[in-house]
């Protein structure tokens, strides 16, 4: 089974990030597995747990979960033209200690969505950018920008057929770039 780690970069119940983020997974093929890591209840990076301070168990527990993904599907808002900040936190805390970064060579898909026609854009690159430094692969063709959200979502949170048939394409290119960077 390959393990799809999904994160979502919005805390709020019922967000548009998280109804898409569930619209995607279930357009996986057979093999595959998705999973909601939670983002919300990590601390705030603190490099004095590389010293004193010591490691908290949740920031512990949160690596080895993402450790033991094959990939990892962002599902994100865009706040003030970037990412919001608990996504960059969780960034940032996979990331350490310096050479032990948990987000090393994992394929990566990201999607943004906003209910403005930018379609979260900034925030997109923004990610694209953190993860090329975390030495993450992304799917680079088709880009999932989902303007208008909340027009695109029915009363039961499921996707449009068109925004659904394209989704379907965006896992498909996902899936691809699993397989190169698992076999
Ligand atoms: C926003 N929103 C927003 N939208 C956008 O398209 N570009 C932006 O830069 C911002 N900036 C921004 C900052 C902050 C602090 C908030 C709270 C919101 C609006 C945002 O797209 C909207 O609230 C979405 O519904 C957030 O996504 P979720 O929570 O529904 O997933």
């Amino acid at each position: 089974m390959t393990k799809v780690g999904v994160i979502v970069g919005s805390l709020r119940k019922n967000s548009f990030s998280s109804q898409v983020a569930k619209n995607a997974v279930e357009l996986l093929p057979e093999g595959y597995e998705a999973e909601i890591v939670e983002i919300g209840h990590l601390p705030f990076f603190n490099q004095d747990w590389e010293g004193d301070l010591g490691t908290p168990a949740e920031v512990t527990e949160f690596r080895n979960k993402i450790k033991e993904l094959d990939a990892v599907l962002f599902v994100t808002p865009e706040y003030n033209r970037s990412i919001p900040a608990v996504l960059k936190n969780a960034l940032d805390v996979g990331s350490r200690p310096y050479g032990e970064s948990v987000w090393n060579g994992k394929p990566a898909a990201i999607i943004s969505q906003s209910p403005g026609t930018i379609a979260g854009f900034g925030a997109n690159h923004h990610l694209r950018q953190v993860l090329a430094f975390l030495n993450m692969p992304v799917v680079q063709q088709p880009e999932a920008y989902i303007g208008s959200v909340h027009e695109l979502l029915d009363e039961n949170g499921k996707l449009k057929d068109d925004t659904r048939n394209f989704l379907q394409s965006f896992i498909d290119a996902f899936v691809d770039l699993i397989k190169k960077h698992t076999q």
